[in-house]
């Protein structure tokens, strides 16, 4: 089996010194720098807007895997991915359209990415497959960082992979929140290509290792 890719949520960055964590990811084993936009609607908390991840665009030498957790993500997919998206997740839950907006993305050459809450069966995702680059299924509520993984996650994951099969297309499974050094081999075995992690990085004593680490389960 392949490594798993790392994905660092600056979430639980230090904003004051955000400069200096992106070059900790710029130089670590991450394969993508995972941002969390949300906008106090769709989830219960505001973060980071576009100013911001055109500030990170600056200093990053890996992908930005953007991750909108907005209502009306349509309205907004352009600016961000000329803020510097360059994979580009907006919640299947936030639209009646997600087929068009998938679609968009691809249009203006991002990975395009679907995020999937714990209530919302994969088996949605059914007639879409053939669209999407990358599933971002959540491993916990989104809004916040640092919650602790739905077990249930894993039977999704397992769930997931096998219509990945039966269509026979290539899409990636990251998984969201709630991914620690305990769990990530499990999430890993299941069928999981990309973990983001947020606490389990910024919060280590020493995150560079954290991320080497994970990517090693
Ligand atoms: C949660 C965000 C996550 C968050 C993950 O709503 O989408 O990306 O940063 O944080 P951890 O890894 O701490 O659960
Ligand atoms: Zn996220």
């Amino acid at each position: 089996m392949n490594k798993p890719m790392i994905a660092p949520s600056v979430l639980s960055a230090d904003f004051g010194r955000l400069a200096e964590e992106i070059e900790m990811i710029n130089q670590s084993e991450a394969t993508v720098i995972h941002v969390d936009v949300m906008d106090g609607r769709f989830v219960p908390n505001i973060s980071l807007g576009i100013p911001v991840v055109k500030a990170i665009k600056k200093h990053a030498r890996k992908p930005l895997d953007v991750h909108l957790m907005i209502v009306e993500p349509e309205k907004y997919l352009s600016a961000f991915a000329e803020a510097g998206a360059d994979w580009l997740s907006f919640h299947i839950e936030a639209t009646a359209h997600a087929h068009r907006h998938l679609q968009q993305i691809r249009q203006m050459g991002l990975k395009a990415g679907l995020a999937v809450n714990p209530q919302t069966p994969v088996h949605l995702l059914s007639d879409l497959m053939h669209d999407i680059d990358l599933v971002c299924l959540m491993g916990v509520n989104p809004g916040f960082g640092g919650q602790a993984y739905i077990p249930r996650t894993t039977e999704k994951i397992i769930q997931l992979r096998e219509l990945i099969k039966q269509h026979g297309v290539h899409t990636l499974i990251e998984i969201d929140g709630g991914v620690t050094l305990q769990n990530a081999a499990a999430i890993h075995r299941a069928g999981a290509d990309v973990l983001v992690a947020g606490n389990t990085v910024f919060n280590a004593e020493n995150p560079t290792l954290a991320i080497s680490q994970l990517s090693h389960v």
